[in-house]
C-alpha cells in the first residue's frame, strides 16, 4: 500500500511519495527532554512518522532510545520541546479517549474489578458509553474476540499473564480509539504464548483493522506484527530508517524474505554499535 521509504534522521515530509488519505497520526520534528536536577536528557531529538488508517505501524530500536517516551507523548503525558503531533489534524495537548494505552506490564487491570467490569469502567469512564447495558454488551463482544468468555466474571489475580494481556487488548480494543497505543505489551510472556499472542492480534486486526502503533525491542515481532516498521538509533533517539513489513507475518515467518528483512535491519541497528565500539576504542 505504502511504498517503502528509507530515510536517515528527521524524516523529510516532501521526500515522502504523495498520499491519497491524510494521516491519523503525523509526527513531525519532535524532540522530547526530561529535566532531572542535575541533567537535561534528550530521549528523541527530531523524530518523525507519520501513522495510516488500519497501519499496524511498529517503532523498533533498542532499550533507551525513546521508544516509550514517543508513545507517551502520542497519549497526551509528555510534551515535545520542538516539533509537534497531530492526531487527525489535531495538535496533541492532554490525554484522551481517542488514544488506548496497553503496556507489558500484568498489573494494568483493575484487581477488585471482574474482566468485564474492567472493560465496562472504562468504557463508562472513558465517555464512550453512557448506559450499564450498552457497556456490557459492547464488553461481551470484546471478551469473546479474545477468546475470554468464561472468564468474564473472574478477577485479574485469577488469570495468566496472556489472559491479563488479552483483556488489556480487549479494553483499549472496546474503547475503539482512533489510534491503539502498545508498549511491548508481549515483552513479558513466555515464548509461546508470546508468539500466540501475536497471532491473535493479527488475527483481531483482520476482524476490524484497527489502527496501531506497536512498539517493541524484538526484530521478529517487529517484522510479524508491522505492516511498516521504523527504526530507531539510540542517544538520543532518533529515526534511522522507515520499511515496508506488510509482506511479512507468521505465515512467512522462517521463509527467505522474512529472514532477509530481519538480517537488513539488524545490521541497520548493528551499525551504529559498530561506530559506538569505535568511539569508545579512540575517542
Ligand atoms: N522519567 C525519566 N526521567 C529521566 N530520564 C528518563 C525518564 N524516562 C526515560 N528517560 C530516559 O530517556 C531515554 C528514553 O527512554 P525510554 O523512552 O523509556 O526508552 P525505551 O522505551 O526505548 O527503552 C533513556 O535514556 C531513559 O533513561
Ligand atoms: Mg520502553
Amino acid at each position: 500500500m505504502h511504498s517503502e521509504v528509507t530515510t536517515t534522521g528527521a524524516a523529510d515530509p516532501t521526500s515522502a511519495a504523495p498520499k491519497p488519505d491524510a494521516p491519523i497520526l503525523d509526527v513531525e520534528g519532535v524532540t522530547i527532554q526530561y529535566k532531572t536536577k542535575e541533567h537535561l536528557i534528550t530521549a528523541t531529538y527530531r523524530v518523525g512518522f507519520q501513522v495510516f488508517e488500519a497501519d499496524r505501524f511498529v517503532i523498533l530500536g533498542p532499550s533507551g532510545c525513546g521508544k516509550s517516551t514517543l508513545l507517551k507523548s502520542v497519549a497526551g503525558y509528555l510534551h515535545p520541546v520542538e516539533g509537534e503531533m497531530r492526531l487527525n489534524g489535531n495538535i496533541v495537548t492532554e490525554p484522551g479517549p481517542d488514544r488506548v494505552m496497553v503496556f507489558q506490564e500484568f498489573d494494568q487491570l483493575l484487581p477488585w474489578k471482574t474482566v468485564k467490569e474492567n472493560i465496562t469502567f472504562a468504557l463508562m469512564n472513558g465517555g464512550r458509553c453512557s448506559n450499564k447495558s450498552e457497556a456490557n454488551d459492547i464488553a461481551m463482544e470484546y471478551i469473546q474476540k479474545v477468546k475470554l468468555e468464561r472468564f468474564e466474571d473472574t478477577y485479574p489475580h485469577m488469570l495468566s499473564g496472556g489472559m491479563k494481556q488479552r483483556v488489556a487488548i480487549a479494553r483499549g480494543m472496546a474503547m475503539e480509539p482512533a489510534i491503539l497505543l502498545m508498549d511491548e505489551p508481549f515483552a513479558a510472556l513466555d515464548a509461546l504464548t508470546r508468539r500466540q499472542m501475536q497471532e491473535e492480534l493479527l488475527a483481531l486486526w483482520e476482524d476490524t483493522k484497527f489502527t496501531v502503533l506497536f512498539v517493541t525491542h524484538s526484530i521478529e515481532e517487529a517484522v510479524i506484527v508491522g505492516s511498516r516498521v521504523l527504526i530507531m538509533s539510540p542517544h538520543p533517539g532518533q529515526v534511522k530508517a522507515e520499511l515496508n513489513a506488510h509482506e511479512h507475518s507468521i505465515a512467512t515467518l522462517g521463509g527467505d524474505g522474512f529472514a532477509e528483512l530481519q538480517t537488513k535491519i539488524h545490521n541497520m541497528i548493528f551499525a551504529d554499535r559498530v561506530l559506538e565500539d569505535e568511539v569508545v576504542k579512540h575517542g
